[in-house]
């Protein structure tokens, strides 16, 4: 495992405990995990496992409670609230389970969002928005808000958001969830793209175990623990 200065994302003896004075539920203790730059990931886990607390974590979310995350070689903790939230809007990209678009604003907007969080002239974040709306198909629904969207449109424009920034690392959290076998297929190659054009390393939650051996390797958290997926991993050369 590389040093942690050396990844894109790491984590040593992560552990997160919920505590909420009458109920304990320690999630996991103790997960180290690194990622190299351009490399790619899938998490799987029984529902409840942890797997989005880990993704919400690694992405500087929320607090662990025991160990450290590194952020393209930055601890996490030794950051400021400001410099922790810049360095998710340039080094990382997230899929929520659900997907937070922002309801009052149109497809295209939320694209576009995180660049003209950045200063980008909206007249180029919008364009660079409007293209990648185009790649996962809804470039006929720039102007619609999440709430007249489909499930799966919201899940694509959610994408095409995480996307945006060009970011070194994507968390993605069931994103193609709600998808049909061939929108899915068709998101997951989106981000199969970035990853072979940019480089962007990618962390995938998903229940979908043919989308999984796409990446280069499967992971699974199960009983607190991170390991190596139980059934076979995939062969990365064939990606
Ligand atoms: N804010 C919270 N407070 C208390 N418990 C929480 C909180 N968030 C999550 N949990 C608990 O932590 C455990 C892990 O939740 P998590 O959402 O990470 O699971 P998951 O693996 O993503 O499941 P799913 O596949 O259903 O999305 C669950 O038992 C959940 O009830
Ligand atoms: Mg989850």
């Amino acid at each position: 495992m590389s040093e942690p200065k050396d990844s894109v994302i790491a984590c040593r003896n992560l552990g997160k405990t919920f505590d909420d004075g009458r109920l304990r539920l320690q999630v996991f203790d103790s997960i180290d995990f690194s990622l190299a730059r351009g490399e790619r990931v899938a998490v799987v886990g029984a529902s409840g496992a942890g797997k989005s607390t880990f993704l919400h974590l690694l992405g500087g979310l929320d607090a662990p409670t025991t160990g450290e995350v590194w952020v393209t070689g930055k601890k996490m903790s030794e950051l400021s609230d400001a410099a922790r939230g810049r360095l998710r809007n340039e080094a990382l990209g997230f899929v929520y389970q659900f997907h937070h678009l922002l309801p009052e604003f149109s497809a295209l907007e939320n694209v576009a969002m995180p660049l003209v969080i950045r200063r980008m002239r909206r007249e180029q974040a919008f364009q660079i928005a409007g293209d990648l709306l185009k790649r996962v198909g809804l470039g006929e629904r720039l102007q619609h808000k999440p709430g007249e969207l489909s499930g799966g449109e919201r899940q694509r424009a959610a994408v095409a958001r995480a996307l945006v920034t060009r970011p070194a690392c994507v968390l993605a959290d069931e994103p193609t969830g709600n998808l049909d076998t061939r929108t899915a297929s068709t998101v997951f190659e989106l981000m199969l793209e970035l990853n072979r054009e940019l480089g962007t390393s990618l962390v995938v939650v998903t229940h979908d175990l043919r989308l999984a051996a796409r990446m280069d390797r499967i992971w699974q958290l199960e009983s607190g623990r991170l390991k190596a997926h139980d059934g076979p991993q995939p062969m990365a050369e064939l990606t």
